[in-house]
């Protein structure tokens, strides 16, 4: 049957992720992969998550099983209202929506606000896993100009004041791919405008709780709630195998959301929603988040310091207080996709900038580094042959090199 006849348009816009053959050749045995983005298995709470099994089949039964709300299943919603609320989001269980990870949330958006062409913006580099749960709905990129705090908030106001915007997208603690957190004063600035253009901010916040240093910075949903869609996870804390994200979305936004989570899976998994709803409301988030911490703190800094010694100087990169990612930029006119065909034969990955933005072509000069899947020997390892590769890629470009 030729494909043709029976695929739909939208298709031609879900292009196979190019990260994802990367990853593969990485998982290769005696590789030191920095390309990844996904916890340390290690950080999973697999005690926690025996006893919590059994106190879930004793407390709920054969409910834990049944087809359930497709907002969510109620204890689980109530003790979600309870962590936002501790984290300054006051809220109420009626108002949060369960989802099948975050990325369902993400999904749901493009469906629900996205018509071909609409015009969306965000920061460059951006979430890779956004572009491609929007790009089946064919929406024009606005790049909103950012600087090493992240987005500019007057950058945003011009946008908005000269073009149609569906809703803007962003990453405010720990980006995913930059590690960029913005700052308290460019949230505030950021609430003033959205709710001056009277428009709709996605805030994705997977990384917020995992903090190493320094304090939290408040959410733009808490500043201004009535025109941001927050939305987080308990993959980063729990574990993201689970597939549990949620969102406080407001109205009609949480509406549309729900209908169009009936259409794709009903509702999330019982079970791992009765299973979560007992990790935070029994304390063990509490308990184990330290752990999470203490894992992933010690591995971003033997990064850091190894980078510090390694890397040539022509290079600069994010110093993240938390989250799982370093960005490195280099000179213009370098090819980290090409470096990193070398650094693999050297047996150490890392993902190309250049996914992580909308245009392609753009960021061939820069590169994500992830740290929480190797232990703090292996990543000082990988940072001493990056700046190895680097200064050879850097010296075939007729550019400067010096150490340190
Ligand atoms: C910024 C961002 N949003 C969303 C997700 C999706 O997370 P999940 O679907 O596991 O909740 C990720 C995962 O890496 C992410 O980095």
């Amino acid at each position: 049957m030729p494909s043709e006849a029976i695929l739909a348009r939208r298709t031609d816009h879900m292009g196979a992720s190019a990260i994802r053959e990367i990853l593969k050749v990485v998982s290769r045995p005696g590789m030191i992969s920095l390309a990844g983005g996904i916890p340390a298995p290690e950080s999973f709470p697999m005690d926690m998550i025996r006893e919590i099994t059994e106190c879930t089949i004793e407390k709920y039964g054969s409910n834990a099983f049944q087809y359930d709300l497709t907002e969510g299943f109620p204890p689980l919603r109530e003790a979600l209202a309870d962590y936002l609320t501790g984290k300054g989001l006051t809220t109420t269980a009626g108002e949060v929506l369960v989802s099948s990870g975050s990325q369902g949330v993400l999904d749901g958006i493009g469906k629900i606000l996205i018509n071909p062409g609409d015009q969306v913006a965000l920061e460059a580099p951006t979430y890779l896993g956004a572009l491609q749960a929007f790009a089946p709905y064919a929406p024009r990129y606005l790049e909103i100009t950012t600087d090493d705090q992240g987005l500019l908030p007057d950058a945003l106001d011009r946008i908005l004041s000269r073009h149609a915007v569906k809703f803007i997208y962003l990453v405010p603690n720990f980006q995913n791919p930059t590690g960029c957190t913005l700052p308290a004063d460019r949230r505030q600035a950021i609430a003033e405008i959205i709710q001056r253009h009277d428009a709709l901010l996605i805030e994705d916040d997977p990384y917020g709780d995992l903090r190493y240093r320094g304090t939290p910075v408040r959410s733009i949903k808490a500043l201004a709630p009535k025109h941001v869609v927050y939305i987080s996870t308990l993959s980063k804390v729990f574990a993201p195998g689970l597939r549990l994200g949620f969102c406080l979305a407001p109205e009609p936004v949480h509406h549309w959301l729900v209908l169009a989570k009936q259409g794709v899976d009903l509702h999330t998994s019982t079970f791992n929603q009765a299973l979560a709803a007992e990790y935070l409301s029994g304390g063990h988030l509490k308990r184990h988040l330290p752990r999470i911490i203490n894992l992933y703190g010690p591995r971003q800094k033997a990064l850091l310091d190894a980078m510090a010694n390694c890397f040539p100087g022509e290079f600069t990169w994010t110093k993240p207080e938390g989250g799982m990612f370093v960005w490195v930029r280099g000179p213009q006119g370098m090819d980290m996709e090409r470096v990193n065909q070398q650094a693999v034969a050297r047996h150490t990955a890392f993902v190309p900038g250049t996914f992580f933005y909308a245009r392609a072509g753009r960021g061939r000069e820069t590169l994500r580094l992830n740290y929480t899947m190797a232990d703090e020997t292996s990543l000082a390892r990988a940072a001493a042959i990056l700046g190895d590769v680097l200064g050879s890629a850097l010296a075939a470009t007729g550019a400067r090199h010096s150490v340190g």
